[in-house]
C-alpha cells in the first residue's frame, strides 16, 4: 500500500542473496582448490550479507542521496558484503590475487588499509568489485553487474574490528583521548602478532618436510 513499506531494493531485493551466495560459491571454490593442492584453507571463516533495508535507507539518508534503488544499487557499492577472515597475512593476499582473476569480475577499487592503516588502527583490505550474474541489473541488463565489497582481514584484525566497533559506539565515554590511543596501540600489537605468526608458519613449512 504505502510506499514506505516497500524494499528500497524493489525487485532487486530478491536478486541480490543469489549474486550473494554465487559469488561466495567462488571464494569456496578455492578454499576446495587449496585445501587439494596445500592441505591449508584458504581462509579460516567467509561471512556474507545482503545490507539490510533499514541500513541501506539510514547509509542513502547520511549520504544526501534519495532512498532509491538507483542509488542503493549504483552510487553505493556495498549492497553486497562479503568478509574474508584469514589466519595470516599472506593468504589475505592470495585471496585478493584470486579474486582478482575471477571471471567476470571487474574491480572497481582497492583500498589496502594493511599496508597504510587507517589512522585508528584499522586494517583491513577493501575490494570494490562489479560482478557479471546470470540476473537482471537495476539498469535492466541480464546478465547484470552487481558492485560487491569484500573485506579480507586476518583474525587478529578481524578481533581488533570487531572490539572497535563495540567500544567506539559508546557514547558516555570519560577519556575519548585515552581510549582512541590505547586502540591504536592495541592494532598496533596485533599487527606485530601477525607479523610474528607469519613467521612462524613460514619456519615451520619451510623445515616441515
Ligand atoms: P562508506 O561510506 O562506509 O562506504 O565508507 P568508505 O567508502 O570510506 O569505506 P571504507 O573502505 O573506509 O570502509 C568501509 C567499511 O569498512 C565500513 O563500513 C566498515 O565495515 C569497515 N571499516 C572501515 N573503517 C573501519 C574502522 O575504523 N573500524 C571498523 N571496525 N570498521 C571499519
Ligand atoms: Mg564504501
Amino acid at each position: 500500500m504505502s510506499e514506505i513499506n516497500d524494499s528500497i531494493y524493489g525487485s532487486q531485493a530478491e536478486i541480490l542473496p543469489h549474486v550473494a551466495e554465487l559469488f561466495q560459491g567462488k571464494l569456496l571454490e578455492l578454499d576446495d582448490l587449496t585445501v587439494k593442492e596445500s592441505g591449508c584453507h584458504a581462509f579460516e571463516h567467509l561471512n556474507v550479507r545482503v545490507k539490510s533495508e533499514d541500513s541501506m535507507r539510514e547509509k542513502c539518508i547520511r549520504k544526501e542521496l534519495e532512498p532509491t534503488a538507483f542509488q542503493a544499487l549504483r552510487t553505493l557499492h556495498d549492497s553486497i558484503g562479503l568478509r574474508v577472515v584469514c589466519l595470516f597475512q599472506e593468504d589475505v593476499k592470495k585471496c585478493v590475487e584470486y579474486i582478482r582473476g575471477i571471471d567476470g569480475c571487474q574491480i572497481v577499487e582497492e583500498k589496502d588499509y594493511i599496508k597504510k592503516a587507517k589512522p585508528n588502527g584499522y586494517r583491513s583490505y577493501h575490494m570494490i568489485l562489479l560482478f557479471t550474474a546470470p540476473y537482471q541489473d537495476v539498469e535492466g541488463a541480464d546478465p547484470g553487474k552487481f558492485y560487491i565489497e569484500v573485506q579480507l582481514r586476518t583474525i587478529a584484525m578481524d578481533a581488533w574490528a570487531a572490539l572497535e566497533h563495540e567500544i567506539k559506539y559508546k557514547h558516555n565515554i570519560k577519556d575519548p583521548a585515552l581510549v582512541v590511543r590505547e586502540l591504536k596501540r592495541c592494532a598496533e600489537e596485533l599487527a606485530a602478532c601477525d607479523v610474528s605468526m607469519q613467521m612462524l608458519r613460514n619456519l615451520v613449512k619451510g623445515g616441515g618436510h
